[in-house]
């Protein structure tokens, strides 16, 4: 059975103007041992959708449509308490800031234990059994000296070695689903490669799937099997990311892929802005800034084209997609 399949997901924000339209029908399927890349310009609505998948968009922020289906069992129909229990346990999150993530009061080594106790693994097992499983778990994110990191409280620890310990946090209980929405932005570069390669080593290791949000096309390339592809609420092309990546269909992908900086090349940069998402034209939402736009573009809404034998789609007017 498919790990998570979210069908249909619509998300409004609603204040006194029209509802803002972050999450416009997204379907979205991740198994067990893939890692997907989300990607998209700021704003489209990538972080808001893994929240939804978490169960913790919140006023004025409301789900009006759609299924999320984790291993059959629709998350949308369980109340505040069974999503507690899901959460940390079957579905974990991984922040952009692992400073919002930790608790600054607490040790490392206590939050984790807090983890395992609140879901249960606390009772009868020995404070002794609790603290072996810290250890280990802080070992295989790739800490040496882990008696000292279990020690330490948050503003202890550099930037890489906190998002370490908020893997370990996510990971802790062996989820089936990771959510990591950037999880490496504004650590070094060379940190961002340690903290991915933990962080996709683990997901396999433990056999989860993984939703990766990330705006860095490169990360895709190097740590995801698929990626889907995100524009003003909506997955607009998604396919094995070699696929993908060799030869992009969606207009906006080619831009986006062009966008990526090659040495002693000319910066390209995407003309136009993303459309207000309290008034999106009826067709497609990108037909203002698309170089390939046909007269149909901007009152029909595009249709969803398959790529034989590839399990890569995408949705456009355009039969084969951009030319390239
Ligand atoms: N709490 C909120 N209130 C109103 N609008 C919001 C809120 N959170 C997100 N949005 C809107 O949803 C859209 C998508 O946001 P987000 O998912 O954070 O984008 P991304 O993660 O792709 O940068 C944004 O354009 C933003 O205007
Ligand atoms: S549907 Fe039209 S406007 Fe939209 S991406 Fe395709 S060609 Fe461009
Ligand atoms: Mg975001």
């Amino acid at each position: 059975m498919t790990l998570l399949e979210v069908k249909g997901l619509r998300v409004e924000f609603s204040g006194r103007e029209e509802p803002v339209r972050a999450v416009n029908g997204v379907d979205l399927e991740i198994e067990r041992g893939e890692i997907v890349g989300l990607v998209g310009e700021s704003g489209s609505g990538k972080t808001v959708t893994s929240l939804s998948i978490l169960g913790l968009i919140r006023q004025p922020g409301r789900i009006t449509a759609g299924s999320i289906l984790l291993d059959g069992t629709d998350l949308r129909t369980l109340g505040p308490e069974q999503l507690r229990a899901i959460r940390g346990a079957r579905v974990s999150y991984v922040p952009q800031s692992p400073r919002g993530a930790l608790n600054p009061l607490l040790r490392i080594g206590k939050q984790m234990e807090n983890i395992l106790v609140s879901h249960g693994e606390g009772g009868r097992q020995a404070t002794a059994e609790l603290r072996r499983r810290t250890v280990e778990m802080i070992e295989a994110v790739g800490i040496s000296d882990p008696q000292r990191a279990l020690r330490a409280y948050p503003h202890e620890l550099s930037g890489g070695m906190a998002q370490r310990a908020v893997i370990a946090n996510a990971m802790i209980l062996r989820p089936d689903l990771v959510i990591a929405d950037e999880p490496t932005t504004g650590l070094d570069v060379t940190v961002q490669a340690q903290i991915l390669d933990l962080f996709s080593e683990r997901v396999r290791e433990q056999g989860a799937g993984a939703l990766l949000v990330t705006h860095d096309l490169g990360i895709v390339a190097n740590y995801c099997t698929r990626i889907a592809v995100m524009y003003a609420g909506r997955i607009v092309e998604t396919g094995p990311a070699r696929a993908v990546f060799q030869r992009p269909r969606h207009p906006y992908t080619v831009g986006l892929l062009r966008s990526v900086p090659v040495l002693g090349q000319p910066l390209f940069s995407m003309p136009g802005q993303a459309p207000d998402l309290r008034a999106l034209p009826s067709g497609c939402a990108f037909a203002a800034r698309c170089a390939n736009v046909l007269p149909e573009c901007a009152a029909v809404p595009p249709p969803w084209r398959e790529v034989a034998r590839e399990a890569h789609r995408f949705l456009c007017h355009l039969e084969d997609g951009a030319p390239l």
